[in-house]
């Protein structure tokens, strides 16, 4: 298994009050699978991806990378797990502004020490169209321009599993189409597993498993 997650709790507090927003998600991801996590807005899906890529805890229950927990790593050792091995397109891009389309797909490189395959940046660059604002900087690109330079970013380390958040649900329909046609080739291509989060029905029936996230819980559709 890829990610394999065992009654995953996740709470807030908030002042007095405490929001139990996972309450016991069980799931198991497979080598080059691809699925589609569908609930309405707020039901904790992006807080259901956070805790996949480490950069969130778990308030109990336990997630593992490839039968690695992530209870057992300390926060270098997830960074550098999450830097490796899990590609993460965020809703919100998170593209550093400072950084021209370019050096931010070159940074998770860098940031594993491979710098040397600068080569990559170029494929990636060019497999979502975007060798041709290269330096352009995050303020000088438009809306799926940026979404396309986040998903070459997330694939740049060639990642054993793609985490993605809505990353058509910026953009218009052609558009989206055309992002997550690219995002579904490369993950074939490159026998990555998929986790989609979404709240679009059609496209996550592109995916080999749909789950619903509802009341805190994953259940999937049969
Ligand atoms: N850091 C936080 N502190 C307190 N509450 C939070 C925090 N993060 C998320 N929540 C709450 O948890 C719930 C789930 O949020 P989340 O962002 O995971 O929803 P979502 O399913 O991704 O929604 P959307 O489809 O709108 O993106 C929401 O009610 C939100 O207000
Ligand atoms: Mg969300």
């Amino acid at each position: 298994m890829v990610l394999t997650l065992d009654e995953v709790k996740k709470d807030f507090s908030q002042g007095e009050e405490v929001l139990n927003v996972l309450k016991g998600v069980d799931l198991n991801v497979s080598e080059g699978e691809t699925i589609a996590i569908l609930g309405k807005s707020g039901s904790g899906k992006s807080t259901l991806l956070s805790l996949l890529c480490g950069i969130d805890d778990a308030t109990s229950g336990n997630i593992s990378y490839r039968s690695n927990s992530l209870k057992n790593l300390n926060s270098e050792e997830i960074t550098d797990l999450r830097a490796k091995h899990i590609g993460v397109v965020f809703q919100q891009f998170h593209l550093l502004e400072h950084l021209n389309a370019y050096e931010n797909v070159l940074l998770p490189l860098e940031v594993n020490g491979n710098s040397d395959k600068s080569e990559r940046v170029d494929y990636f660059l060019e497999k979502v169209g975007m060798s041709h604002r290269k330096s352009h900087f995050p303020n000088q690109l438009s809306g799926g321009e940026k979404q396309r330079i986040a998903i070459a970013r997330a694939l740049v380390t060639h990642p054993g599993v793609l985490l993605a958040d809505e990353p058509s649900g910026s953009l218009d329909e052609n558009t989206g189409g055309e992002v997550m046609d690219l995002i579904f080739d490369i993950v074939r291509d490159e026998r990555m597993s998929l986790v989609l989060v979404t709240h679009d029905k059609d496209l996550a029936k592109r995916c080999e498993k749909i789950y619903h996230l509802e009341n805190g819980v994953l259940s999937l559709e049969d």
